[in-house]
This record gives C-alpha cells, sequence and structure tokens, in this order.
C-alpha cells in the first residue's frame, strides 16, 4: 500500500518542488506521480545540475507545467519564481544536495530555486540525499541544524545503500511516498511547526490487534489502520516526537515516527505502559480486541470429519485505557477513540467518563463510505468538560488534522 493520503474535496495545494543535483533526482519523477494522482498540483525548480541527472522534460511532462530552471531566458515580465511564491502553499526539496543545504542556511540565491526559496514564506520540507560521508560533515549538521531551528522539516536521509556504493551510514533518499505523504500533512495542518516552540512526545496507537487461535488463525477487525497513521503523521508534520504503536497494517510508517509493533492486545499493553511514562500525550486509535481465544492451540486444529466442531472459549483483554487512569497524572492529555455501531453519544460520554480520558473520539461504524477499512472518517468529538465538536466527512489526513488542532491547543501543557 504506497499511495498518498487522499485529499479532501476542498481546494488542492500548489506544491513547489525543488529538484537538485544528486543522482536521486529520478525518484522524484515519481514523487510528481503521486502527488499529481493525489490531486496536488505540482510546480517543479530544477538546478542546473539536476537537469544534467535528469531531462527537465521527464518533469514538465508529469506535472504539466513548465520547469522553471532559470532566472533568465522566461520571456515573462514577472520573474517565474516570484509568481510561483505567491502561487505555492508549500516548498518541498527532494532531493535536497548538500549545496542546497547549503544556500538555503545561509541565504545564497544564485540559482532559480535558490532564489525561489528566499522569496517564499510557507512551510518548507526538505529530502537530503548524499554521500553518508557527507551527510555526517559538520558543516552539513549544522546547516541542517540551521533549517531546523526555522522550522524546516527535513525527512531522511534513510540508511541504505547509496548510488556510490558506501553502506555505512545514512544519506539515501526516503521513499517518494514518505514525502509525499509529510507534504501533504503538512498542507493539510495549515499551521506549520513554529520555531522555537518545545516539541511534544506524542505516542499513538493504530491498526488491529490479532488474538491467535492456533499458529495459523487469528481473532482480528476490520480497523486498517490508517486513522491512527494520519494521526501520527500530523503530529510528526506538526514538529512533535512521535511514538506509533502499531498492530499488522501494510501503511508505509510515516516520516520521523518512531514505530513499535505490536500484534496482540497483550504486546500492545506493555508497549503502551512503558512509552506512556514519557509521554505528553496518548491518543488510542488502535482497535484493540476485548476478548481472545481462552487458548491458544500449539499446533494447527485440524478438521476432523463427522466429530463437532471446535468451540471457541474466550478470555477478556486488558482495558489498556482504564489500567492507565489509575496511573494518569494532570499533565498528560488522554486521547480515546470509540468505534460505535449503535448510541453513539451515549456510549461515548460512558466512556469518557469511566476511563477518565480528556478526549474521546467516536465514530459510527457500519455505516458505507466511512470508519473501518475506508479512506474517509466523520467523527465526534467530545471533551471531559462535556463540549463536543462534529468534524465532518473528510480523508482521514483532514480529519486527523482538526482532531490535534483541537486536543492540542486546548490540551495541558507538558
Ligand atoms: C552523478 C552525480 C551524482 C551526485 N549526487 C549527489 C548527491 O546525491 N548528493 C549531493 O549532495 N551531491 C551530489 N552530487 C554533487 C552535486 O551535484 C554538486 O555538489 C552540485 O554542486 C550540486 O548543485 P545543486 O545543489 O545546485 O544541484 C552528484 C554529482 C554527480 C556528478
Amino acid at each position: 500500500m504506497d499511495d498518498l493520503w487522499t485529499i479532501g474535496g476542498g481546494r488542492k495545494p500548489v506544491i513547489a518542488l525543488g529538484v537538485s543535483g544528486s543522482i536521486a533526482a529520478y525518484k522524484s519523477a515519481e514523487l510528481v506521480g503521486k502527488l499529481t494522482r493525489a490531486g496536488a498540483e505540482v510546480r517543479v525548480l530544477m538546478t542546473a545540475n539536476a537537469c544534467r541527472l535528469v531531462a527537465p522534460a521527464t518533469f514538465s511532462t508529469l506535472s504539466r507545467h513548465p520547469v522553471v530552471d532559470s532566472l533568465w531566458d522566461t520571456g515573462r515580465w514577472q520573474p517565474e519564481h516570484v509568481e510561483l511564491a505567491e502561487l505555492a502553499d508549500l516548498l518541498v526539496i527532494a532531493p535536497a544536495t548538500a549545496n542546497i543545504i547549503g544556500k538555503l542556511a545561509h541565504g545564497i540565491a544564485d540559482d532559480a530555486l535558490s532564489t525561489f526559496a528566499l522569496s517564499f514564506d510557507g512551510s518548507v520540507i526538505i529530502a537530503p540525499a548524499m554521500n553518508p560521508r557527507m551527510w555526517a560533515h559538520p558543516a552539513v549538521v549544522e546547516n541542517c541544524a540551521i533549517l531546523r531551528r526555522r522550522g524546516v522539516r527535513i525527512v531522511g536521509p534513510e540508511p541504505g545503500r547509496v548510488a556510490c556504493g558506501d553502506l555505512e551510514g545514512a544519506g539515501r533518499m526516503s521513499e517518494p511516498v514518505l514525502i509525499g505523504n509529510a507534504a501533504l500533512a503538512a498542507w493539510q495542518l495549515h499551521s506549520a511547526p513554529v520555531p522555537g516552540q518545545p516539541r511534544r512526545r506524542i505516542v499513538v496507537t493504530a491498526g488491529p490487534t490479532r488474538e491467535e487461535l492456533d499458529p495459523v488463525r487469528f481473532l482480528s477487525n476490520r480497523s486498517s489502520g490508517r486513522m491512527g497513521y494520519a494521526l501520527a503523521e500530523c503530529a510528526a508534520a506538526a514538529g512533535h516526537q512521535v511514538v506509533l504503536i502499531s498492530g499488522s497494517t501494510e501503511l508505509p510508517v510515516p516520516a520521523g515516527c518512531t514505530m513499535i509493533p505490536a500484534v496482540t492486545a497483550a504486546e500492545m499493553a506493555v508497549a503502551v505502559k512503558q512509552e506512556f511514562a514519557a509521554a505528553d500525550l496518548l491518543i488510542m486509535a488502535a482497535a484493540v480486541a476485548d476478548f481472545r481465544p481462552a487458548e491458544r492451540a500449539g499446533q494447527k486444529l485440524r478438521k476432523q470429519t463427522g466429530s463437532q466442531a471446535p468451540q471457541l472459549q474466550l478470555a477478556w483483554t486488558e482495558d489498556i485505557l482504564a489500567s492507565l487512569a489509575a496511573d494518569k497524572r494532570s499533565s498528560r492529555t488522554v486521547v480515546g477513540f470509540a468505534a460505535e455501531t449503535e448510541d453513539l453519544v451515549a456510549n461515548a460520554r460512558r466512556k469518557l467518563g469511566n476511563k477518565k480520558l480528556d478526549w474521546l473520539v467516536a465514530n459510527q461504524v457500519g455505516c458505507p463510505g466511512v470508519g473501518f477499512d475506508s479512506s474517509d472518517n466523520e467523527v465526534v468529538v467530545f471533551a471531559a468538560d462535556g463540549r463536543s465538536t462534529a468534524i465532518p466527512k473528510a480523508g482521514k489526513l483532514e480529519v486527523a488534522a482538526k482532531i490535534l488542532e483541537l486536543v492540542m491547543n486546548v490540551g495541558n501543557e507538558p
């Protein structure tokens, strides 16, 4: 599953994509394809060195707009970089060379991309790609620190094979799906990370749990994990430190999030308790099993013709939120989720009180087109003080951004 988040039906983002002279430039063609398929309008700016590695025609064809690769020879009265700076919602530079990172950090404007970057005042995401020795060089490390302090989000690089064959350390550009999702989350959030604002530690659980009957069978549920992953994506885009405790899903782990796998409800309980100790905000979006098979067979249960079918004995699993309620300190915000098939409001308010939650996000499951296994959601967010806010049907990323804005603006400060 490597499609980008769905963008809602309203205005689509205009994303300025800067491509600099790294061998990873060819991967940005895939990024343009993904962003345009997701509904974004992409305007590409290339450095002269990038144009030597990939022909601009590749990007103009995929984006359906001319590539800006020069400050001159444009034949227009208004320089294109100025026009684009007014139009774009977001600047993504992928790949970002050591050179463009240095230029961004020090305000150098000597070509179309770097001049555009100086004239643009919106959110900026960069996806560095370079030899691991270059990435570890103090000059690059310091330049990245300057950019981070200014609120620039740095996605990657990842460890792994780089084109020069140097395998030690990070340097490989993150996959286009991670960069594209980070871009859509930044746009969806409306507000960029505020430089200097404290990063909060946010723990998000996501996905279904699996409770094994035998080595080949399990009880599970229809949760895709998308709601929790969307919350983690937005929290990371807002500049926070995010730990994602995830059941089995096929979703790509959002850029910058630390993922802890938790297959069963018991594993999820252990991981949540461990991470809760240092968390400022816990969002329990996982669909944790309420019960499990009382016994797990060591071998595959065999079919025996003529005999009675096996009877399933169930046992309750631990109620993680109830266990945490006892340990809850006032400095921590806890957000629960409830999937209800009936009496949404009454059930949601009861759960909010019983489990001493600060917020409860309730969604009516069983309606086609929203909730489980869907790319859209429609929820009501209940606050401990009795207020409630309805978030109408939208893509899960948009719903996640709205939930986060609610619970983080009013939530307790760490
Ligand atoms: C084939 C080739 C691949 C390169 N790959 C990278 C790279 O991945 N990262 C990087 O920082 N520089 C890389 N360089 C070096 C940059 O192209 C060089 O530093 C250049 O000045 C960058 O200019 P720009 O940032 O304006 O595109 C590469 C050079 C060549 C010839």
